[in-house]
């Protein structure tokens, strides 16, 4: 017996020798970084990301509005702004009575606008539950691994799911299109002729000239000045509002003292509603982010989340072609998408469930280039049919958007977010990672057939391997890519395809054509350069000091290190140190009020030197080691 399991012991060890040494040649390859080693190395890396993303949601079974952790204030609990000292109005500076009158009837116009959504909004309430058949238990990607799982996707499949009675549904189905009719009639030329206003004087001449929106708020009103620095940093000239959902009278100072200095200001709901409008509708963290849209005061609009960071200078962004073509630009998730045919019933859209017209993000060769293996179409995703929403699921932490043209978008989406909690946000994602507001823009301009930009390109991630856990990968944040390279590349695909049926592949490649040939041809091709990161979107875990410091993260053994360690990929920019030196300056040398550190560390003076002995020594860190950061790979 000793013997055996000495010669076992003998055995694993050598063992774990060899696999050390593999792995130090698989890693050493994966940095000499050839272009297919650096592509297998990101996509395992996205994955061991992915994993790591979407465990806790699932594990403590949060509820949608839990889990919609990147919104979390509540109206209720917040002073609202009634002091007139500071009473703020966007047009108090503005002497012309046209204008003024103007403003009144866009307030007018919100007011109705929400008096529609909240009468046309579904009274019954859902029971988010899901059958027990039902295939969808994790999320399903596009890489080659996961074409196994695609028969989960069928129409079948996904109807399979969400529970929704025929009676829920018939009520659904009225209320939406009692909705939709109402959206009709609340034709903004009609606004203005029932004012008798000139015909410069509707709506959409109150939006106007291009900027970015951020929702802030208590800690989100730290991270979006984070945000600011960074696009700043980057000489984007921009203008910023940030929405402050709280109310006027939360982050004064941070508004009228520092914003200003950085070409940005806060916004608010009663910049566009009365406070009685505010006060009969109970808004919720969920709608934040449309209601910010509505409110800002911008015609093209970046919507920024306060955890995301832009990388590269934005001033040309508007001026794009694919923008200016579209007027909505969204970026993808991981996932394929998951929303039940219910839906379709429900918004009275038409699909044809038998013209395959895609393979998730490939609508550009002939489906018979899939259809040749896979001839059965019970097989094929729901959303590859024609009339259906397409391919990818949405990451909604950017989002490019012309509110003139999508103002009904705007709207719609607005509904579908006053009624997400309930209905639309299960109705869109079915448990899917992220579930929440990310897919009501896209579903709104779909019914609407308004035309959407959906960037190929799929997010990237970056982050580091843990000392403390088994050298396991963690991921900190997902990068999203240049939308305006992306879309070059789309419509090369799409010249290349003109004349030639199945374009510039060879029958060899077109006897084996999977979504993935298609995908590395044109996105990830060995001989052409990364498309660009154009965003970090830091939101895991998000660059809050209170938290971090509370739980030492970020630190092995007493000392600090890096979480992100790619920064050839994220443009040689050092974000670290950029986000920690601007917390030691602002936070910690000059004490700007930020009135949710106070709160968070309940106006302990002690915490608050403890935190900034945290911030403080992380930025340090960053400072010593920025230039072996930027040489590695
Ligand atoms: C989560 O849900 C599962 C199955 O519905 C249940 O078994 C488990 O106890 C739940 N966990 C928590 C933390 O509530
Ligand atoms: C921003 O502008 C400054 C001043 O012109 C310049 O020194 C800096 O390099 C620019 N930053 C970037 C990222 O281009």
């Amino acid at each position: 017996m000793l013997s055996i399991s000495r010669r076992v012991i003998k055995f694993v060890k050598l063992a774990l020798v060899l696999l050390l040494i593999i792995s130090i040649i698989i890693v050493s390859t994966n940095y000499s970084e050839t272009a297919n080693d650096a592509v297998a190395y990101y996509r395992t890396s996205v994955q061991e990301y992915v994993d790591t993303y979407i465990l806790p949601d699932k594990e403590n079974n949060k509820s949608d509005d839990e889990a919609l952790e990147d919104i979390e204030l509540d109206f209720e609990n917040i002073e609202k702004g009634n002091d007139d000292e500071f009473e703020h109005d966007m047009f108090a500076d503005q002497e012309n009575p046209t204008e003024n009158e103007q403003i009144k009837s866009v307030s007018e116009f919100f007011h109705h606008m929400f008096k529609t959504i909240i009468n046309y909004s579904p009274t019954l309430k859902n029971s988010k539950t899901y059958k027990e058949s039902c295939l969808l238990n994790g999320d399903i990607g596009t890489r080659p691994d996961n074409y196994k799982d695609w028969y989960k996707l069928t129409k079948d499949n996904l109807g399979d799911c969400l529970e929704i009675s025929d009676d829920e549904l018939a009520h659904l189905r009225d209320k939406h299109a009692e909705f939709v009719l109402a959206l009709t009639g609340m034709d903004l030329q009609e606004l203005t002729t029932a004012k008798e206003l000139s015909e410069d004087n509707s709506i959409n001449s109150y939006y106007k000239n291009d900027g970015i929106v951020i929702v802030g708020g208590d800690k989100y009103t730290l991270l979006a000045f984070l945000s600011i620095k960074t696009l700043r940093e980057f000489n984007t000239t921009l203008p910023i509002e940030v929405f402050i959902p709280n109310g006027e009278s939360y982050d004064r100072k941070f508004c009228n003292d520092l914003l200003p200095q950085y070409n940005a200001k806060c916004i608010y709901l009663s910049d566009i509603l009365s406070e009685e409008t505010i006060e009969q509708n109970q808004f919720q963290g969920y709608q934040y982010k449309s209601l910010a849209i509505v409110t800002s005061s911008f015609a093209n609009v970046l919507l920024l989340d306060a955890d995301n960071f832009a990388i590269t200078n934005l001033d040309d962004i508007f001026e794009s072609k694919v923008f200016k073509d579209n007027g909505l630009v969204l970026w993808p998730d991981f996932w394929r998408r998951t929303t039940t045919p219910k839906y379709y019933d429900i918004a009275g859209i038409n699909y044809n469930p038998s013209n395959r017209v895609r393979n998730s993000i490939d609508d550009v060769s002939p489906t018979e280039i899939y259809n040749n293996r896979e001839n059965d179409l019970d097989n094929i995703p729901f959303h590859d049919f024609e009339g259906t929403l397409p391919d990818m699921s949405t990451e909604s932490g950017q989002l490019l958007i012309n509110k003139n043209k999508h103002l009904k978008t705007i709207v719609l989406s607005l509904y579908y977010n006053f009624n997400g909690p309930n209905w639309y946000y299960s109705i869109f994602s079915q448990r899917a990672a992220g579930e929440g507001d990310k897919e009501t823009f896209i579903a709104a301009a779909h019914y609407l057939e308004l035309p959407f930009y959906q960037i190929r390109t799929g997010p990237g991630v970056d982050g580091y391997f843990k000392k403390e856990d088994n050298n396991d990968y963690r991921g900190v944040g997902i990068l999203q890519h240049n939308f305006i390279q992306d879309n070059a590349r789309y419509e090369k695909a799409v010249e290349d395809y003109k004349d030639k049926k199945f374009g510039p592949f060879t029958e060899e490649q077109v006897s084996s054509f999977t979504l993935d040939t298609f995908y590395s041809h044109y996105f990830e091709s060995k001989s052409t350069k990364e498309v660009d990161v154009m965003f970090i979107h830091a939101n895991y875990p998000k660059f809050d000091p209170v938290s971090l410091y509370k739980s030492k993260d970020f630190m092995y053994n007493g000392d600090h290190f890096r979480s992100y360690n790619n920064l050839k990929r994220i443009n040689n920019f050092d974000l670290e140190l950029c986000v920690w030196g601007t917390l030691k300056e602002f936070v910690c040398s000059n004490r700007i009020y930020f009135p949710y550190l106070n709160h968070a560390l309940d106006d302990d003076e002690e915490e608050y030197a403890k935190m900034c002995k945290y911030i403080s020594d992380r930025a340090d860190h960053m400072e010593a080691t920025h230039k072996e950061a930027l040489s590695s790979d």
